[in-house]
């Protein structure tokens, strides 16, 4: 039993100094960008709003931050099913529900692509759940596929396309799901290059699940890694989206936005709504 309670209390501590030591590095590196006070808000980039991965933990928060934006008029899920929180945006008459068959063809939604101005992209699973190959069909191919299909229907400002990747995305790193999401964001830039399109890769750390899903674990992990600005809700990374969208003149395409830097986004889109 005394052993028991020991190797508990080791176990405890260790996580404790793992998160205290994640958290001074987050504190020291992340945050590079910094929402200027003086950009002009382009009141309609994101009239027409498409979200996708709306039935998972980030795409709810993303899809939940849109419905509540009054800039916001149209949105369109793109998801194989539906959720609570998207049946009540149809009931609204905010959301309009496109059941895809297919995410590396994009054929069904030529008629309404040319009016989409933004996409928020929550669509992911973790590399623990599908082998390599499905890992890249997933988070290369489909988002691609998705882009090469807006660039033909619209190259006209304002246009952008967030696409939630995560921390330790790097197209050089040791780990497969690092590689081809920097893979990612590095063909979606190089596509948009030269047209109306901005695209961001997000790479944030965790992400609490939207306020009326998450449970006490959530809100324990978040206050955490709250020092080291390690953590955000989902629906506050749909708002720095958002506020990233409406300042068309402020970020390049190809911008990588990391925690602290949404954190600072989802402030700025507070202030401006007032
Ligand atoms: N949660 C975090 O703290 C966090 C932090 C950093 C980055 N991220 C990244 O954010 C993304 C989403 O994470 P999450 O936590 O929201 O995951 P999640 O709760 O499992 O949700 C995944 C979403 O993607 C959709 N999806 C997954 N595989 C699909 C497929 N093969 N075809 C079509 N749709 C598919 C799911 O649709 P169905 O409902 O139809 O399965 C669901 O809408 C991932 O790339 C993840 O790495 C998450």
């Amino acid at each position: 039993m005394n052993l028991l309670k020991k190797l508990a209390s080791a176990a405890a501590v260790t996580l404790l100094l793992v998160l205290a030591g994640l958290d001074a590095w987050g504190y020291l590196t992340l945050g590079h960008l910094e929402p200027g006070s003086d950009q002009p808000h382009d009141r309609n980039a994101n009239t027409v709003t498409m979200v996708f991965g709306a039935t998972g933990s980030v795409g709810d928060g993303l899809l939940k931050a849109a419905m509540e934006d009054p800039e916001v008029e149209k949105i369109y899920v793109v998801s194989r099913r539906s959720s609570p929180r998207i049946e009540a945006g149809v009931a609204s008459g905010k959301v309009e529900l496109v059941l895809q068959p297919d995410f590396t063809n994009y054929g069904n939604l030529a008629p309404i692509l040319g009016e989409v101005n933004t996409v928020l992209w929550g669509l992911g699973t973790s590399s623990l759940q599908v082998d390599d190959a499905t890992y890249t069909r997933i988070h290369v191919d489909f988002p691609v596929a998705f882009l090469t299909a807006w660039l033909a229907a619209r190259t006209q400002a304002p246009m952008s396309f967030h696409y939630v990747t995560g921390m330790g995305t790097d197209a050089n790193g040791s780990a497969h799901w690092a590689r081809e999401k920097g893979r990612a964001e590095i063909a979606l830039a190089a596509m948009a290059r030269g047209s109306g399109l901005r695209t961001f890769g997000y790479r944030s750390g965790f992400i609490r699940p939207a306020s009326d899903r998450a449970n006490p674990a959530h809100y324990l992990l978040e206050y955490l890694l709250r020092p080291g600005q390690l953590a955000i809700s989902s629906e506050d990374l749909g708002r720095a989206m958002l506020e990233i969208s409406a300042r068309t003149g402020e970020l390049a395409n190809g911008t990588v936005v990391d925690n602290a830097d949404s954190i600072a986004y989802a402030r700025a889109y507070r202030e401006t709504a007032g």
